[in-house]
């Protein structure tokens, strides 16, 4: 019989020989002990429809909230689905329109591309902790001042945003249209368009939004 590992071998060939091995060694005694001819017990079945779950904990508003969630749980379905904090909206659940702005330790971000769990430990704030209809955040007197709103979908986003525009502003975190990195950022127009350009409002209300945004601007000057 040709050697076994001859790449010529015929497959035909190689499975005669193949069992020719196996049937000597039964046959010199070599055959594999019985116990390990026993199957190991199965493990229980995992149902493939059950979700993963993780704990986690966060402070929201200044509230510390465990949850128990899905691992897919997103952190806008987390506050509007679990915790029913409902102002912060979902408009398009793309990272497209910005109308689920939420601040995450001072930074803003869309809430709907970010998974919750990502953030135990972390700090959130959303429209409901920035201030009340009695105890208005400054922003948020400022777009009802300068009617920076019509349906009020975007709102929420748009002032969570532009909060956090200001931080970073006040931070000399420079942006896409500023001009001298030597010099302090300006604030004007060009610059709050730009960094408030994640923020989609269907109404059109972007004239009254920047003329709030200033105000407050100017106030903090
Ligand atoms: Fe998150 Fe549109 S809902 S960016
Ligand atoms: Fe309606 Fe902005 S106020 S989408």
């Amino acid at each position: 019989m040709p050697p076994l590992h001859d790449p010529h071998l015929p497959r035909r060939d190689l499975l005669i020989g193949t069992a020719a091995v196996s049937v000597a060694g039964i046959a010199d005694g070599h055959a594999a002990p019985a116990q390990a001819q026993v199957a190991a017990p199965a493990a229980p079945p995992r149902n493939p429809e059950a979700p993963a779950t993780a704990r986690l904990s966060l402070t929201v508003n200044g509230q510390a909230r465990n949850l128990e969630l899905d691992t897919r749980t997103t952190l806008l379905d987390a506050l509007r689905e679990h915790l029913h904090l409902t102002g912060s909206k979902k408009g398009c659940d793309h990272g497209q329109c910005g109308a689920c702005t939420v601040l995450v330790d001072g930074r803003r971000i869309n809430a709907c591309l970010t998974l919750a769990v990502m953030h135990e430990g972390d700090s959130i704030t959303t429209i409901e902790g920035l201030g009340s209809p009695e105890r208005m955040h400054p922003m948020q007197s400022a777009f009802v001042k300068h009617d920076g709103y019509q349906c009020g979908y975007c709102t929420p986003g748009q002032i969570c945003s532009s909060v956090a525009m200001l931080e970073e502003i006040k931070a000399g975190i420079p942006s896409h249209v500023t001009g001298d990195l030597a010099v302090p950022v300006k604030l004007g127009n060009e610059e709050i368009r730009e960094r408030m350009s994640g923020n989609i409002c269907r109404c059109g209300a972007y004239s009254n939004i920047v003329e709030a945004i200033n105000e407050v601007a100017g106030e903090r000057a």
